[in-house]
């Protein structure tokens, strides 16, 4: 069963979800922007619960993963923190609870697919977490958040190493804003009731086909955006390492150089866009944007081979 309408699952993931919770400290009503927050964690506990009724560990075996079962497991481990998450945000007193539809089902297309599109959530969500712990809105939660946020990294580590990325390719995450947010998830439709009080960007389509290595150079199609017609256009390319973007000839939006998750952007000018999520509410030279891309090296390193052998019993491992 694929989930294209969530709020039946919200309902079954409170009643069912045993594990402990943690509980929200606050007195006074949350933020309302933290609506954007419940559209992510929806998405997030309704995509992997979907993700693991689409495929079982024979599918991820005959999709090439060495060990089916392992990658269905981590699967199960994420979903059942994503849905502690969702459940979480519903304890928030005053936090509105949009009734949100997103549909997935292109993302069930095959394993990878599932996988890929689990990596761009987690970044995603690592960054709206980014995003609202440096928003002064939320203080009495802010250590909450911080502590999903780390989950949600845990998650985007082992996800970036089972599809052949460098575990952890930069030194810093990204912050993400709400609208951005919201951008990335345009592709799954999302549709809430009440509508949240928030404008998307015009999305940014990359036409690369194949793998995107840092000898790619990165083509668009602008056919839809407000600069369909301009010259003289730039790429983005934003990494967590950076303070701000650097700004490419749009001809020339090679990712040489680079590693790991990218936010891309097209611009009208090379004015650079900042890594502080709170700088980029309003960007006047916004033509598209952000698209997520994934820079993986060429060679996917041996990882197997870093494994301890054998593996460590309970006595020896708390040495
Ligand atoms: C945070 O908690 C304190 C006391 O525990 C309370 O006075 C304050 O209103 C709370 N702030 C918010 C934003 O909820
Ligand atoms: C796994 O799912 C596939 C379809 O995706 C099905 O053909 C197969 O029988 C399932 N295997 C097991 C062990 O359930
Ligand atoms: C949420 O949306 C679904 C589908 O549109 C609808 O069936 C349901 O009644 C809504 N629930 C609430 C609480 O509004
Ligand atoms: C761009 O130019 C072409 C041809 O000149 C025109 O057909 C098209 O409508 C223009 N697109 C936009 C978004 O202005
Ligand atoms: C393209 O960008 C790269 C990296 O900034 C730079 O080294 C190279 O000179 C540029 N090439 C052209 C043709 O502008
Ligand atoms: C590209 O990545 C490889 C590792 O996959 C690295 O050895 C090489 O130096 C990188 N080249 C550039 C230009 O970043
Ligand atoms: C963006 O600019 C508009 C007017 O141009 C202003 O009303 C709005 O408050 C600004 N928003 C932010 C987040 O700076």
């Amino acid at each position: 069963m694929r989930f294209s309408t969530l709020f039946t699952f919200v309902a079954t993931a409170v009643l069912t979800s045993a594990g402990p919770i943690r509980v929200a400290r606050q007195a006074a009503p949350v933020d309302p922007s933290l609506g954007f927050l419940t559209i992510l964690e929806l998405g997030a506990a309704g995509f992997y619960t979907g993700l693991l009724q689409s495929f079982n560990a024979s599918d991820y075996q005959a999709s090439g993963f060495a060990d089916g079962q392992a990658v269905f497991d981590i699967v199960n481990t994420i979903t059942n923190s994503e849905i502690t998450h969702l459940t979480f945000l519903q304890t928030l007193s005053g936090a509105p609870l949009p009734n949100c539809t997103l549909d997935f089902s292109p993302a069930y297309a095959d394993p990878v697919t599932g996988l890929a599109t689990a990596r761009v959530l987690e970044l995603a969500a690592i960054g709206a977490y980014v995003g609202v712990i440096a928003s002064d809105t939320i203080s009495n939660n802010t250590e909450v958040f911080a502590e999903i946020m780390g989950n949600e990294a845990s998650h985007e580590g082992f996800l970036n190493m089972l599809l052949g990325g460098d575990p952890f390719p930069q030194s810093f995450e990204l912050g993400i804003t709400p609208a951005e947010i919201l951008t990335l998830l345009l592709p799954f439709n999302p549709s809430c009731t009440p509508a949240l009080t928030l404008t998307p960007n015009t999305p940014l389509t990359i036409t690369n086909s194949g793998p995107i290595t840092n000898t790619t150079t990165l083509t668009f199609d602008l056919s839809s955006t407000p600069c369909a017609n301009q010259s003289g256009l730039f790429c983005q390319l934003l990494s967590g390492d950076d303070s701000s973007a650097a700004a490419l000839p749009i001809a020339n939006c090679t990712l040489e150089g680079t590693s790991g998750a990218l936010l891309t952007y097209v611009t009208t000018d090379s004015t650079p866009i900042s890594a502080d999520p709170l700088q980029r509410g309003n960007l006047t030279n916004l033509c598209a944007g952000p698209a997520v891309t994934f820079v993986d090296p060429a060679v996917i390193p041996p990882l197997d081979a870093l494994l301890l052998q054998p593996a460590p019993t309970a006595a020896n491992s708390t040495a």
